[in-house]
């Protein structure tokens, strides 16, 4: 099983990377963690016929893809452009239509973040299942500079994970 991971973050020192690292070094039989970081290449989207590279590349990991992790901050009471920008080039193609889909916001609030990458993603019809969001206020207190340190956060990703797991083996018996 495939669970594509895509970071809201561009930044070095990202605490969206920190939380990815914290989910993809966990071993879970049968799962591979695929990290995405090609986003930032994305062309601005536009509705040309030609497909540009990077986003035949984009779309192709999505279709390859069982399931789909977003981690992401908020940045200026919204979602970060990077990521919009790539659900943007999604939109008409389809990719991530019943697509199993886990969305954490961890950022210094993020309610703001999780409403918007949501009314998004439900609008391109991503399979995302109630306890498969999680939001992560002050996610500065709960990490040092190389890796999660609080307890009840590891825990709470480990649950949202599980949750996708259990989401994409519902539609793939
Ligand atoms: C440009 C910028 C804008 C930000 N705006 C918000 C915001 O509106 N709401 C919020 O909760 N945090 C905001 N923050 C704080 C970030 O959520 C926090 O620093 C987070 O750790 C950044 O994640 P990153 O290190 O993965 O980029 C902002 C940070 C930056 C750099």
């Amino acid at each position: 099983m495939k669970i594509l991971c895509l970071s809201g973050s561009l930044r070095a020192n990202s605490s969206t990377q920190i939380v990815l690292n914290q989910i993809t070094s966990t071993t879970l039989d049968d799962i591979e963690f695929v990290v995405y970081d090609n986003l930032g290449k994305l062309p601005h989207f536009n509705d040309s016929q030609e497909v540009p590279e990077a986003v035949a590349n984009f779309r192709k990991a999505l279709t390859d893809s069982d399931g789909v992790l977003i981690v992401t901050p908020e940045y200026a009471f919204g979602v970060p452009g990077t990521l919009k920008n790539a659900l943007d080039w999604v939109v008409s193609s389809g990719e991530l239509v019943n697509k199993p889909t886990a969305v954490i916001v961890a950022s210094t609030g993020g309610e703001n973040a999780m409403h918007a990458l949501l009314l998004t993603l439900r609008a391109i019809s991503a399979n995302i299942s109630e306890k498969s969001t999680l939001l992560v206020s002050f996610i500065r207190s709960k990490i040092s500079k190389t890796e999660v340190t609080d307890g009840d956060l590891k825990l709470s990703l480990q649950r949202t994970v599980n949750d996708l797991i259990g989401n994409i083996r519902t539609v793939q018996p």
